[in-house]
């Protein structure tokens, strides 16, 4: 091979053919190589279309059940010409869809199951680089913790959050909007009529919740990290923007790939630092505290709770979007999306680390402008002084819980009560609204057996339902603790995230009703008001609760889930560890 030059104007190596990883598959003398060829032309395509070519592959979460993803079908022809035109050979791969809406028991029993099913095809398949496109809920932090272990160069290509709902003169957030709808109905203010009617203005187009929910959040984080092209994050699914960032991500990684930039050269700990920064500066969901760590873990970085409590203590809450403020993503991206939120914060971020897109993030920021300073509010007239969720500790929650405290009334943020507590979640329905309980506003609801194991899969039960007669008195907040999720377009004093959970026998398990509970979010605490001693009796008797899958997936998953405090990852999959490459040795 002739030498050539190998380094363009920004002194980055390029890639000679010959190094590509589908080399191996496509470029050796052998049978296999040939066959690989044949293969090639059996799907249509003539040798000078692809050999030499840098092979990419478009993992596309699209399926007719995802609304969120709806529009991805389309969106990847948008990808593949960019990688055409940047002299790439795009292949569509088709992986499972997680929808929030639709996968029972929650799609967070299978984000490790796309995550693995990411990285085992980015591995086996001849790939050099990968545009991984998703959004709603999991199915982001799933892509990009395969493919970090994978560790490909790699761009996300968010799905897009969708258009602002709309009825009757009133605008809608998806997620945040049903809850209060619903609590109305409850209430008896709005009948089914008016409800028929909410059904068909909640959602209106493709794309992801368009509320400040778990799926705006971790796009936001994404394209923080630095594997999104800038501003990618907010641009509506239906926009043509979209289209045209689907096409930019695929020009993008081709040039990636030349340059043999690997994701683990930008998931670095200044990265995962600058997303902590992003989430709680948004006013984020608190599901993006279990999906940074286990991603992180990917990567390879440590980041724990306290690295939440102490960045989300030094940043303002500047993005004024629902279910924490009042607009929409729309709003956002037309405010100047992300890019206009980071120069607003530049100080709390590493600016010399490098992005997909530039060699430091502090050139992609460059130039980089708010154009309406209530929905990206300027540092002086900040939402929160600081950050959207606090980190507790206590004899409640030994390995930590969250609480989103800037979503509660405040008058909550610190307060005793004495406990109603529910097994599970089928008993809470079944008897919350039960007069005997004689639930008051001040009664803390305690929810257990909802977490990773429990649920299983962590499900979105935290925000516990204010009983009827509380809710026709007027009552929308009570303090409400369980080791479950909740969504990120919901609200409330919902402490999450207890860690051990109750199914594995952690202090929650031992909770009676009546014994006296302490939140003291300003001392980051979380008390059970119970003698140890007591608590060691109550524990002695304590039997744990039978297996409840025999085979399959969710026996896989028991056996390997960890807890939230360290990102409910299969262990054997955060571990660290040699994988060896199909074609090595
Ligand atoms: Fe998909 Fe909300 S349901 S993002
Ligand atoms: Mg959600």
């Amino acid at each position: 091979t002739p030498c050539r030059d190998r380094r363009d104007g920004r002194g980055l190596v390029h890639m000679r053919p010959e190094e590509l990883r589908s080399h191996q598959w496509y470029g050796t003398d052998g049978l296999r190589s040939f066959s690989h060829r044949a293969r090639t032309r059996q799907l249509g395509y003539l040798p000078e279309e692809h050999l030499g070519k840098p092979v990419i592959a478009v993992l596309n979460t699209w399926s007719d059940i995802n609304p969120c993803h709806v529009h991805l079908r389309d969106r990847a022809q948008a990808v593949k010409r960019g990688v055409w035109q940047a002299g790439g050979f795009p292949l569509e791969f088709p992986v499972s869809t997680l929808s929030e809406t639709f996968q029972k028991p929650t799609p967070m029993l299978y984000r490790n199951l796309l995550a693995m099913e990411t990285e085992e095809l980015l591995r086996s398949y001849p790939v050099d680089g990968a545009v991984l496109m998703g959004g709603c809920d999991k199915s982001t932090p799933a892509l990009l913790m395969g493919a970090a272990s994978a560790d490909l160069p790699a761009v996300f290509v968010p799905a897009g959050p969708m258009l602002p709902g709309h009825w009757r003169g009133e605008v809608l957030g998806s997620g945040t909007d049903m809850w209060k709808y619903w609590d109305d109905k409850r209430a008896g203010l709005i009948g089914d009529c008016e409800m028929a009617e909410l059904e068909s203005g909640l959602a209106r187009s493709p794309g992801h919740c368009m509320t400040m929910g778990t799926a705006s959040t971790l796009t936001a984080a994404a394209e923080a990290l630095g594997v999104t092209m800038p501003g990618a994050s907010s641009i509506p699914a239906v926009d043509s923007g979209h289209d045209r960032m689907a096409a930019a991500s695929g020009m993008r990684i081709v040039e990636l790939v030349r340059q043999g930039r690997k994701l683990s050269g930008i998931l670095t700990r200044e990265a995962y630092e600058d997303a902590v920064t992003t989430v709680v500066g948004l006013g984020g969901s608190t599901n993006a505290v279990i999906h940074l760590i286990a991603m992180a873990g990917r990567s390879g970085v440590t980041l724990t709770l306290d690295d939440f409590d102490r960045i989300a203590r030094t940043v303002p809450v500047l993005a004024n979007l629902r279910p924490g403020g009042r607009h929409l993503m729309e709003d956002f991206h037309f405010a100047g999306g992300l890019p206009g939120f980071l120069s607003r914060i530049t100080d709390l971020l590493h600016l010399d680390r490098p992005t997909v897109a530039h060699t430091t993030l502090r050139e992609q920021l460059h130039g980089a402008l708010v154009h309406d300073d209530d929905v990206i509010r300027p540092r002086d007239r900040a939402l929160a002084d600081e950050g959207g969720v606090a980190v507790l500790r206590g004899n409640l929650c030994p390995d930590g819980a969250v609480i989103k405290h800037i979503a509660a009334e405040p008058r909550l943020l610190k307060h005793t009560g004495p406990a109603v507590v529910f097994d599970d979640y089928r008993t809470m329905q079944r008897t919350i609204n039960d007069p005997a309980l004689g639930i008051t506003a001040d009664h803390v609801l305690v929810l257990r057996n909802s977490g990773p194991k429990g649920g299983p899969g962590m499900p979105e039960y935290g925000m516990l339902p204010i009983p009827d007669h509380l809710l026709k008195q007027g009552v929308r907040d009570m303090v409400r603790i369980s080791d479950a999720r909740m969504s990120g377009t919901s609200y409330g004093a919902c402490v999450l995230h207890i860690a051990p959970e109750s199914y594995v026998g952690g202090p929650l398990a031992l909770v009676r009703t009546g014994d006296l509970i302490t939140l003291d979010v300003e001392a980051r605490t979380l008390h059970l008001d119970v003698p140890e001693e007591e608590l060691r009796r109550r524990g002695a008797e304590w039997t744990p609760p039978p297996a409840r899958y025999g085979r399959g997936y969710g026996a896989l998953y028991n056996e390997h889930i960890t807890q939230a405090d360290t990102g409910c990852d299969f262990a054997f999959l955060a571990r660290a560890g040699e994988v060896p490459d199909p074609y090595a040795g």
